[in-house]
């Protein structure tokens, strides 16, 4: 389910409005259509795109902060600056609003300074913030509520409600070497001596809609795969059916239940491998006060359970602690599930956006709100519960090139509301120039404002904020001290 955007009466143009510059975004895409036609998305989906004729464009491109609204109007207000009909006056009335948010309009660029250094991008946050209806913290049932409840279908999930680093990386792309996003996951897990023992069950949570396992079949070898049985974990069940038939189609022996990662319907220590990607910031939050903390009584049995947790753990605080903090009870209830349901030696990889000081934010999201991992928090509680444990920046660990440049992915979202309009299909994905070209063909020179980020650029996706944390459960049988290949035995030096 998408939420509709709050509507906003059409604005009146008062004489202290009309005594505003207007600014048109920057960066804006817009399609050439036909001869006499150009197109533009508002930024709510719910909206129709906006049609232009020569003088539409010629509205859109006075908006340069030299003219006044005032001045606008007087120019194009009773114009007919479309084919739908709408004059100058209807769209100088409607693009400032939050749900277009095509133009601003002010006595001063947003945030001041140079045209650089405008903060469109987080203008456009708060405006999507404000979106997701709720005020505060959005915790309890919520999250399980809208994974349970309001995801109805998979289809367009994950490229307009919560885009993730796996779902940019679907395909074979440049920015990765040319590999998918679980093909280089699975090289680096191989790196790390992951395929090398003979495995029987790997359980991924929070699969998604199962790119990641298509892929770790194409990358592992017979070998490596055989005997091993791959097992979805999802709260959401059109998940679990997506991902059940991408995993059969790759040839994977596999099997799928809906479950909650904070209570694994799995017995004590059956696991070999657990991937857990971009999952974590769905997990149950709790919004503790420093009272209860000091005090040790929750004012509910969930609040009561973090407060424990916290103690038992003693998870070292900063002594100025805020009056009101979230504290991630669900990550650690499933690291908790992960010390229990694995082998000894077993393997768990967690890759989730999150923060190493303060506490988590919330990141509101089209209809739900996540909650920044700490990290910090975290590790501790990982090494209390006695897993060795590696951490790193998820860029760093799969060692992306920083510098590549790739699509905004504003850009990108345009493009597919530009294709929807024409009945063509265009996926969501982080393209390099060269895949976006081969990808719309004779479409893109109709194109313009395409722009680029380097992978690194915080603007482009907050990549760095994707962190990755590797654990294994110690306590497994010691490795024999050489290998076999062909029937010879190669010793290791130690
Ligand atoms: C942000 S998506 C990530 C999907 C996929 N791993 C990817 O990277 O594209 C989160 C996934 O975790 C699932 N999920 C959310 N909360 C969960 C929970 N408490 N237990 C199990 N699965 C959960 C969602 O249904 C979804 O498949």
């Amino acid at each position: 389910m998408k939420p509709v955007a709050v509507a906003h009466q059409p604005l009146t143009l008062t004489d202290q409005v009309l005594a505003l510059r207007a600014w048109r975004m920057p960066d804006m895409i817009t399609y050439q259509h036909g001869t006499d036609e150009w197109w533009l998305t508002p930024l709510d989906d719910a909206l129709p795109l906006i049609r232009l004729n020569r003088a539409g464009l010629e509205l859109l491109t006075a908006m340069d902060g030299h003219m006044t609204v005032g001045e606008l109007l007087g120019r194009f207000g009773k114009w007919v600056c479309g084919p739908d009909g709408q004059n100058g006056c209807w769209h100088l009335e409607r693009w400032s609003l939050p749900n277009y948010s095509l133009c601003y309009y002010g006595t001063e660029p947003p945030a001041g300074g140079h045209r650089l250094n405008i903060k469109w991008d987080l203008l456009l946050q708060q405006i999507r913030e404000g979106w997701s209806g709720r005020q505060g913290f959005e915790g309890g049932e919520h999250l399980v509520q809208f994974h349970t409840r309001d995801i109805a279908q998979h289809e367009g999930h994950f490229d307009t409600i919560e885009t993730t680093v796996s779902h940019l990386f679907r395909e074979p792309s440049e920015a990765l070497q040319g590999l998918t996003y679980g093909r280089l996951l699975a090289k680096h897990l191989r790196r790390l001596g992951w395929w090398e023992t003979k495995l029987r069950t790997l359980v991924e949570v929070g699969g998604g809609l199962g790119y990641v396992s298509r892929e770790l079949a194409a990358e592992l070898s017979p070998a490596e795969r055989g005997g091993l049985r791959y097992v979805f974990l999802d709260l959401t069940p059109p998940f679990v059916k997506a991902q059940l038939k991408l995993a059969a189609t790759a040839g994977w022996r596999c099997s799928g239940t809906q479950a909650n990662a904070e209570w694994l319907p799995l017995r004590d220590a059956s696991v070999d491998l657990v991937i857990d990607n971009e999952n974590l910031a769905d997990m149950t939050p709790v919004n503790l006060s420093r009272g209860e903390l000091e005090t040790g009584k929750g004012r509910t049995p969930v609040h009561q359970e973090a407060i424990d947790w916290i103690r038992r753990i003693r998870l070292p605080f900063d002594p100025n602690l805020p009056d009101e903090f979230v504290f991630n009870l669900g990550p650690v209830r499933f690291l908790a599930e992960l010390w229990r349901v694995l082998k000894p030696g077993g393997r768990a990889i967690l890759i989730e956006f999150g923060v190493e000081t303060g506490w988590p934010e919330p990141v509101k999201l089209p209809g739900h709100t996540e909650y920044e991992v700490q990290y910090t928090h975290m590790r501790h509680a990982a090494k209390w519960l006695g897993f060795q444990e590696q951490y790193s920046a998820l860029p760093k660990f799969l060692m992306i090139k920083p510098d590549t440049q790739v699509l905004c992915t504003g850009a990108a979202y345009a493009i597919q509301r530009f294709c929807q309009a024409m009945g063509k299909p265009f996926a969501i994905r982080a393209y390099t120039e060269k895949e976006l070209a081969q990808a719309l063909g004779p479409m893109l020179p109709k194109l313009s404002g395409c722009h680029y980020h380097a992978v690194s650029d915080p603007a482009w996706f907050g990549l760095w904020d994707f962190k990755v944390m590797v654990l294994e459960k110690p306590g497994a049988a010691p490795k024999p001290a050489f290998k076999e290949t062909q029937g010879f035995r190669w010793y290791t030096q130690r």
